[in-house]
């Protein structure tokens, strides 16, 4: 692979940025929900770059990202009533969309094989920027290494990424902090395959009932959304899910047995009334779901950085609304391990 003196180019710098995905370099862009890495979608030697520099599997296919919805309308073979209405609620925003897609018009490295392709509409002015001055929809995945926490700031994309990449546009920390929703449209009946920020009562409203598809996939099946099979958001350190209603006091006690440091993430208002034993490390998620879902990738991607935090115990919220998405990502950070089944053994 090539070596890059990793650019981080300022807001002002959207130009030099739109000049390497010309190039077809690799940039890594601003979203409202985390940072993507960004390709030229039309140039199918930089979308192999893209699978390179994060170590994705090639079956897994990648977003597209448009400025407009004549430019999702150039790809998609049929964009139903339904999906209309969608966009006028969520576009620009956090919720990705699966059409068929005229044959061959994009290539198979963007979709994997598949007859479909997803597009999202992302809501941040410098990437909208970006995407119009490159004149092409950039494909692109979280920009992370493949199976860690996807990236909420700059920094965390450069920590992973850096020499692979051209440069990164910097917009500061993301404001949701979880991927987007990712709704099939592609079918009879909708189906989220991924929830994310936009959350299936807000969809519901717009278009009637719809379905949550989101279990989990075996190794050798295939399944709706490919990037499901995989293990994802994992640091080094095994995670355990805090369930509600569990004692902390518990939860600390268990910790200070530990031989090794113990992350703990959760509210504030938790770790203001904790004391915490000498090797636990606190980072807090703020107060309520909103808050955690912006910050959960960070605390992960901190504790992954101290080689002596062996554990991360990390509180849970109700999986309703957003907390849908947050508890997705945590159950995948975690491997769907809690910390009750620990207590008892
Ligand atoms: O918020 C986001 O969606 C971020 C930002 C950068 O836009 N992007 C992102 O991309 O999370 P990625 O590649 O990490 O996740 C995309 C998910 C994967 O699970 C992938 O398998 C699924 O969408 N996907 C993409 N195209 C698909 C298709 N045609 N059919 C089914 N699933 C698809
Ligand atoms: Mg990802």
């Amino acid at each position: 692979m090539q070596h890059f003196d990793t650019r981080i180019f300022q807001l002002d710098e959207i130009d030099a940025a739109a000049q390497e995905i010309q190039q077809g370099h690799l940039v890594s862009f601003p979203t409202e929900t985390v940072y993507g890495l960004g390709a030229d979608a039309t140039n199918e030697q930089a979308v192999k770059q893209v699978y390179l520099a994060k170590g994705r599997p090639s079956d897994n296919p990648l977003i597209v990202h448009i400025a407009s919805r004549e430019m999702a309308e150039k790809y998609a073979a049929h964009i139903p009533d339904k999906a209309y209405k969608l966009m006028d609620h969520f576009w620009p925003g956090s919720l990705t969309m699966i059409f068929k897609i005229k044959p061959h018009s994009l290539s198979k490295t963007v979709t994997g094989g598949l007859k479909t392709a997803a597009f999202r509409f992302p809501d941040c002015q410098p990437t909208l920027d970006l995407i119009k001055r490159a004149g092409v929809p950039l494909v692109g995945p979280s920009a992370n290494t493949s199976g860690k926490p996807s990236p909420t700031t700059a920094q965390h994309v450069y920590h992973d990424l850096h020499g692979k990449i051209a440069g990164i546009l910097d917009n500061g920390p993301t404001r949701v902090g979880v991927e987007s929703t990712v709704l099939d449209m592609s079918g009879d009946h909708p189906v989220i395959l991924r929830p994310g920020a936009v959350t299936k009562e807000q969809i519901e409203a717009v278009i009637g009932s719809i379905d949550l598809n989101h279990h989990h996939v075996g190794k050798n099946e295939t399944p709706k959304a490919p990037g499901m099979k995989y293990k994802h958001y994992a640091p080094a350190a095994q995670v355990y899910i805090v369930d509600s209603g569990t004692d902390w006091g518990q939860v600390i006690e268990w910790v200070q047995q530990q031989p090794f440091d113990v992350g703990i993430m959760a509210e504030e208002k938790v770790l203001q009334n904790a004391s915490l034993p000498m090797n636990a490390s606190q980072f807090s998620l703020g107060n309520g779901v909103k808050d955690a879902s912006a910050r959960l990738f960070d605390g992960l991607r901190e504790f992954d950085d101290e080689q002596n935090v062996k554990a991360i115990v990390c509180q849970a919220f109700p999986a309703e609304g957003l907390g849908e998405a947050y508890m997705n990502r945590l159950n995948k950070s975690a491997g769907g391990v809690h910390f009750l089944a620990v207590d008892k053994s």
